[in-house]
């Protein structure tokens, strides 16, 4: 049976973009949400082998460390010709600076030594797994991805991360080129465009209702 999300949730993240992301999605559902680091959680080691076990991870240790329902996402650029790095190390390959220029830099590089030239050999997607853990151990859990193809040089400052680098599928604009609105392409506006509001849209069947 799934379990529907009610009153206070915590967002298991640390991380600024995120956290405003799923502000953004939570907001038309009436959920009031505060940040893992606003109550002072430590952040567990991200030491699962997939989206879903990091994604669980985190909302686990927020949910016991709060005693409140906690929301958290795992997610990352998963780039075929890199044979699907960096994957669940996507936030690790920007070192300890953030430094995502030199991570797309990094990841240009590899495409090159590859001969990965045009878009057909630079395939990629962006994967984004969410789960809500209780308190009393019960765990929702989605995942989702958008398919696209990298671009170079990176082009747009909106958003984060590898969005300046990444084309979705059947767009001219990468991430970094949309608005958040765009990016995320929700209901009414669309179906859910990025990863992560495809997997919010899949959430919100089983566990959200709208105001
Ligand atoms: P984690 O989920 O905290 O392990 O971090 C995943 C990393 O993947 C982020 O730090 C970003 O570098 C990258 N990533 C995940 N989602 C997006 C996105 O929507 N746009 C750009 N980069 C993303």
């Amino acid at each position: 049976m799934h379990r529907r999300i009610t009153g206070k949730l915590v967002i298991a993240t640390h991380n600024p973009g995120k956290l405003v992301e799923m502000r953004e999605l939570l907001a038309p559902y009436g959920i009031e949400a505060v940040s893992a680091g606003e109550l002072g959680l430590t952040e567990p080691d991200e030491t699962g082998d997939s989206f879903l076990a990091n994604a669980r991870l985190k909302a686990v240790a927020a949910a016991n460390g709060s005693e409140l329902p906690a929301f958290a996402d795992d997610s990352g650029l998963v780039v075929d010709a890199l044979d699907g790095a960096p994957g669940i190390y996507s936030a690790r390959w920007a070192g300890p600076s953030k430094d995502f220029t030199a991570a797309m830099t990094q990841i240009e590089r590899l495409l090159q030594e590859r001969g990965a030239t045009t878009p057909d050999k630079r395939t990629a997607h962006f994967v984004s797994a969410l789960c809500v853990a209780w308190p009393d151990g019960h765990i929702e859990d989605v995942e989702a991805r958008i398919e696209g193809t990298l671009v170079w040089p990176p082009r747009g400052n909106a958003g984060f991360g590898y969005d300046p680098a990444f084309l979705p599928d059947g767009h001219h604009r990468t991430f970094g080129e949309m608005t958040s609105i765009e990016k995320h392409g929700l209901p009414p506006l669309g179906l859910g465009l990025s990863h992560r509001a495809r997997a919010f849209v899949k959430l919100a069947e089983i566990c959200l209702e709208p105001r």
